[in-house]
């Protein structure tokens, strides 16, 4: 039962609860990748198999293709769906302009080509990922195999120039080898500390040869909802401009843990 779990893990049920009331049946639905989204995946299953909520979702990342058809979400591709109403995702971090660092799972690429080619994103968190300025955790940059250490060495002569406060950068590693992304690339981690203007990073690290994407989501997200261990949500709407707070009952969440999936 969610009353069993760590704060944080409350956390971002709470949060992950509150976004399918964003959730119609009809609906092409991008659905992200990390721990925050494997919830949300698993509410919306719950919907689908006990009130009949009929939704068509577009993975971000294989993980997410997988625990998605496990709980009896029709899944498609980004092509067949060409356009998405929403999608649905976590954040390592976001600002007060709701602008994000991603990819700390490895999956910004597809998030953010998903995200990108829909009416709405809206990210579930809980409020450990707040921060004043982005660049605190490291910004993930995915880069082609070949010559990545030529990418590397351009990305940090780059960041030179660049507002920012570390300059080091760092391959991914996942045990002995390095990491692989869904899409067959390479992961380096950007430890910046601090990003003076993210806008202007994310475009000109781009521009590198090699470079696929970077984990900057800037002018993506529409809102921000923030899940708590007692329960409490707020709902930070950029384009209305307003924060609504409600509470969730933890002794009415369902059966969505006791049932067989
Ligand atoms: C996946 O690549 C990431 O963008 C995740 O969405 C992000 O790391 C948040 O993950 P958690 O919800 O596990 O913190």
């Amino acid at each position: 039962m969610p009353s069993e779990l760590s704060p944080i893990d409350k956390a971002k049920f709470v949060a992950a609860k509150k976004a399918t009331e964003y959730v119609k049946t009809g609906m092409k639905v991008g659905l992200g990748t990390g721990s925050t989204a494997a919830w949300l995946v698993q509410c919306l299953g719950e919907k689908v198999r006990n009130e009949g909520l009929r939704i068509k979702g577009v993975p971000t990342s294989s993980r997410t293709a997988q625990l998605a058809r496990e709980v009896g979400i029709e899944v498609i591709s980004l092509d067949e769906a060409k356009w998405l109403d929403l999608t649905i995702d976590g954040t390592d971090e976001y600002d007060g302009d709701l602008n994000l660092i991603k990819g700390g799972g490895g999956a910004h690429l597809q998030e953010k080509i998903v995200a990108t080619a829909s009416d709405q994103m809206i990210v579930i968190a809980d409020p450990t990922k707040r921060v004043e300025t982005l660049g605190a955790f490291p910004l993930p940059v995915e880069v082609i195999p070949f010559g990545w250490q030529t990418t590397k060495t351009l990305i940090e002569e780059t960041l030179i120039g660049m507002d920012v406060l570390g300059q080091t950068t760092s391959l991914r590693m996942n045990g002995d080898a390095a990491f692989i992304t869904d899409e067959g690339n390479h992961i380096l981690d950007l430890h910046l500390n601090r990003i003076g203007n993210a806008r202007q990073l994310s475009l000109v690290l781009n521009q590198i040869p090699g470079v696929v994407e970077n984990g900057l989501f800037i002018d993506i997200c529409d809102a921000v909802i923030i899940g708590y261990g007692d329960g409490r949500v707020e709902v930070n709407d950029i384009n209305k401009g307003e924060t609504v707070s409600s509470k969730f009952d933890f002794m009415d969440s369902g059966n969505l843990f006791s049932d067989d999936i």
